[in-house]
């Protein structure tokens, strides 16, 4: 599975891409708007040079031909933008034009199964579930995951299921077994997955064990 950064946030970017443990970033219109004093075009430009992997940058026209336009510009940034398109008629059309022209589009708040299949026909190169979400309104959000998966294996379609709104380690670990293709989380998150209080007591005490040994000598 695949581990997206999900923020506009350059410095948590560059820390996670330096553990090694990132394939790319989503971001979304709230996030970047949380980034004062950037210019945005630079800003994507350092994001994608900081991850070198797929990079989400979201339209935020309602209406295909302003998604075009907006699209048309993004791709010209690096080729590692991919760009994200709301899960709308608009969207799906904007979708399957920049699809057919190489261009890969990530289809965005999705809550239902209908509308990923829908994004998977419009040719999405990336399916955006949103678990969080769904949860807060008292769904079940990776149950919605479940259906998705089954049903794009069903078909073999090359769109992938990119696990979105994660607001803690068990949506990633769910979103593993279910064998979802990316999980994208904010830092938080990611920081998280490492801890273990185990881990911490076992290291507490190997290293007072060790220093016992020292002592002996
Ligand atoms: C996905 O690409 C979105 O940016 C994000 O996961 C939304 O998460 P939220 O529901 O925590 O805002």
């Amino acid at each position: 599975m695949k581990f997206f950064l999900d923020t506009a946030n350059l410095g948590e970017i560059r820390e996670a891409a330096k553990l090694g443990l990132i394939d790319g970033v989503t971001t979304n219109p709230s996030l970047v708007a949380k980034e004062t004093n950037i210019i945005w075009q630079e800003h994507v430009a350092a994001i994608c040079d900081a991850v070198r992997g797929p990079v989400s940058v979201e339209v935020t026209s309602l209406d295909t031909e302003g998604m075009l336009r907006e699209a048309r510009e993004s791709v010209k940034i690096s080729p590692y933008v991919v760009v994200k398109c709301p899960l709308t008629m608009d969207g799906l059309r904007a979708t399957r034009t920049l699809a057919d022209e190489g261009t890969k589009v990530n289809v965005t708040l999705c809550f239902s199964a209908a509308q990923a299949i829908l994004a998977a026909k419009a040719g999405a190169a990336y399916i955006s579930p949103f678990v969080g979400r769904l949860d807060d309104v008292g769904q079940d959000g990776m149950q919605l995951i479940s259906e998705i998966v089954e049903i794009y294996r069903n078909y073999e379609w090359k769109t992938e299921v990119l696990v979105a709104s994660v607001r803690h380690t068990m949506h990633v670990i769910e979103a593993a077994r279910l064998g979802a293709d990316v999980a994208t989380m904010p830092s938080k998150v990611l920081m998280q997955l490492v801890q273990h209080p185990l881990t911490d007591r076992g290291l507490e005490q190997f290293l007072a064990d060790w220093r016992k040994r020292e002592n002996q000598k």
